[in-house]
């Protein structure tokens, strides 16, 4: 008698997955007709808990509801599209491998008098503006242009204002916080100089074409939401996206096992060049 109650209950919990797997798959394909973002590509435990959290809180009964809303409601989506990325940096992350990079860019300089670069995935900016710093030490203005793309519009946006609070500059030398900021009581906005190279534009890696061809990428800290195969897809077009001698610049997420099959050569450690 136990048993069989007990196996009736496991068997409905077994049908209850099975509709909230179907809910979450009709989910994303409604979710990819209103982006264009291919959330199959992103890890699914992970991305399904931090959505579910949202739908729990927002009160509705199952994904499939939660997208109809979106559909009608501009702030309901893009309370979820903050909610799928997360969206921490700094400037200089990891300064010791931007030393490295600093490295590689005068070698870089010695072949190509001008750089184009690509911040992929920038967040509020931190990395496309650390790039400005550095390549502003070394390339008069008007001689390197900065192209940075996230998925994410909110995060553009304030990127795009570069004011930060200080503890984005902790890895920022005094030297350069003087030369390159100006503090404005708790806040640190970004010299207009550095400013100016600097582009902004909504890109998603996964789904849009290369936004150009650059000497310098730099994609850090995001593949690791993507499945094996967005990743594949990424590298590819990061890969597709480099001038010949060009230098990827990674993060400890992005390494590649296989960079022969991009036509990339390892450098160094999180360094990688095209053919
Ligand atoms: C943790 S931040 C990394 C920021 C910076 N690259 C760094 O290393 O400090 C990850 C960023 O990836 C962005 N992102 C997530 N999915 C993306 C996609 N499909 N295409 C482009 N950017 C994406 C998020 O919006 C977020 O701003």
């Amino acid at each position: 008698m136990g048993h069989g109650f007990s196996q009736s209950i496991e068997t409905g919990d077994q049908s209850m997955n099975a509709v909230a797997d179907k809910d979450y798959e009709q989910f994303k394909q409604m979710f990819f007709q209103l982006t264009g973002i291919n959330l199959s590509l992103y890890k699914e435990d992970q991305m399904k808990r931090r959505l579910n959290t949202l739908r729990i809180k927002r009160e509705m009964p199952s994904f499939v509801s939660y997208c109809l809303q979106m559909r009608k409601s501009d702030q309901l989506l893009k309370e979820c599209l903050s909610r799928m990325t997360i969206n921490v940096t700094e400037f200089f992350r990891n300064r010791q491998r931007w030393d490295v990079l600093e490295s590689k860019l005068t070698a870089l300089l010695s072949v190509k008098p001008r750089i184009s670069a690509w911040s992929a995935a920038c967040s509020t900016g931190e990395e496309a503006y650390s790039l400005s710093i550095l390549l502003s030490k070394y390339l008069q203005p008007g001689r390197f242009s900065i192209l940075a793309t996230d998925v994410d519009e909110k995060v553009l946006q304030q990127a795009h204002e570069g004011i930060y609070l200080e503890r984005a500059l902790e890895s920022v030398n005094p030297e350069e916080r003087d030369r390159f900021f100006r503090r404005d009581g708790l806040l640190y906005r970004i010299d207009e100089k550095l400013k100016q190279p600097v582009r902004f534009l909504r890109h998603d890696l996964l789904s849009d074409p290369v936004p150009g061809q650059f000497d310098l990428v730099v994609c850090r800290n995001v593949l690791i939401y993507f499945t094996n195969e967005g990743k594949k897809r990424i590298y590819r077009k990061l890969s597709e996206s480099l001038n010949s001698h060009g230098v990827l610049f990674v993060g400890s997420t992005e390494q590649i096992f296989h960079p022969e099959e991009y036509a990339l050569k390892p450098a160094e450690t999180f360094f990688y060049e095209k053919g």
